[in-house]
């Protein structure tokens, strides 16, 4: 049994109708109208609407700002006083997250671990990801729980990976779908340094390239080829993609949990989880902010092609050091949040790592 299996699903009122008021603000005046920005920017260049993704650490900048915001402090205090009580201790904030569901707007449409968790050889980590605003989504998002699929749980093992299910009912029998187990290395090291960091950026892309191209190529395999000859494809060749197809007649059994504003829920290192995504009426959404949280343990090894990590090294003071402790950054004194200098060459390869879009539209 793993030893998060026991964790508590929901800790129910973990924020009051004060913190979940203070936080909503903060949503509507800091990320909000970022986005309105960025759209607005998009739209007088005449370029496509820009996505309203995840957007990572924007509650830790701010922690990190002057005037010292005390809402926000207390918000914390609460979060770390909650996760020693309720999930043990020797654990660490790594960052923070905002969710935002709306009919248009779908923020994690995979079926996927967040690799960042694997970075400390730890896997007993977990999110709270605290519902803060809903009209009609009183719910978390979708988790395949290990209790419903103990087969799935069998083969993903302790890895980090993705989970793209068979959408051909003609297909999806005989093959369910296809986990990726998601690269995680060592050589990003290099984006850690500020003289290696422009190497880094150039492999960067070469890798990030390299999966998309290699795994579009599989999936287009996968549907032209029949069943049978695709697996005997993958016996052979399948780690040189970190491809593994699921065993026939696999079932995907997802589950999702009530909740009410202030509560938290609490997703557990290896559950593969998604979006929820019912077709929504135009009136509905749903607003909640999260934060990822690990036992502090020395660093093993760098995700490369999480839009998180992506975030984190654009900034010196949230280096983490191979072989050092994860920083406790939510509770250091203070951070210098300026980015590292920028050029026309690092800004143009940050552009060309944006996330590796796995499969197409079919498969998501
Ligand atoms: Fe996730």
């Amino acid at each position: 049994m793993r030893p998060s299996a026991g964790y508590p699903r929901i800790l129910e009122g973990l924020l009051d109708a004060a913190d979940v008021e203070y936080l909503k603000g903060f949503f509507d005046l800091q990320v909000k109208t970022e986005w309105e920005k960025n759209e607005a920017l998009a739209a007088s260049r005449n370029q496509p609407k820009p996505r309203r993704s995840l957007e990572y650490y924007t509650l830790l900048r701010h922690l990190h700002s002057e005037p010292r915001d005390h809402s926000l402090e207390r918000v914390v205090s609460k979060l770390y006083a909650a996760i020693e009580k309720q999930l043990g201790s020797g654990f660490v904030i790594v960052h923070d997250f905002w969710s935002w569901r709306t009919p248009e707007n779908v923020p994690a449409e995979f079926i996927h671990h967040d690799p960042d968790f694997w970075v400390a050889g730890r896997h007993d980590g977990f999110n709270l990801w605290i519902l803060l605003d809903h009209a009609d989504m009183s719910h978390s998002f979708d988790i395949l729980v290990e209790e419903k699929n103990p087969k799935l749980y069998e083969i993903v093992g302790d890895k980090a990976g993705r989970l793209l299910p068979e959408r051909d009912p003609k297909k999806s029998q005989s093959c369910p779908g296809l986990l990726f187990w998601d690269p995680l290395s060592r050589w990003p090291l290099l984006y850690e340094r500020p003289w290696t960091r422009t190497l880094a950026m150039v492999l960067g892309v070469g890798f990030n390239k390299f999966w998309e191209k290699s795994q579009q190529g599989v999936l287009q395999l996968k549907r032209l080829l029949p069943t049978w000859a695709f697996r005997c494809f993958m016996f052979f060749a399948g780690w040189c993609f970190r491809l593994t197809p699921l065993p026939p007649g696999l079932e995907l059994r997802m589950d999702r949990f009530k909740m009410k504003e202030g509560d938290a829920l609490v997703l557990r290192q290896y559950e593969l989880h998604t979006t929820d995504q019912d077709q929504l009426q135009s009136h509905q959404f749903r607003l909640a902010v999260g934060v990822k949280v690990l036992r502090q343990a020395p660093i093993t090894q760098y995700c490369y092609t999480g839009p998180a990590s992506r975030t984190r090294r654009s900034y010196p003071c949230l280096r983490w050091g191979l072989g050092e402790l994860l920083p406790d950054f939510y509770r250091a004194t203070k951070l210098d949040f300026k980015p590292y200098p920028s050029t026309f060459l690092t800004r143009a390869l940050f552009a060309a790592t944006a996330e590796v879009a796995l499969g197409d539209a079919e498969t998501r």
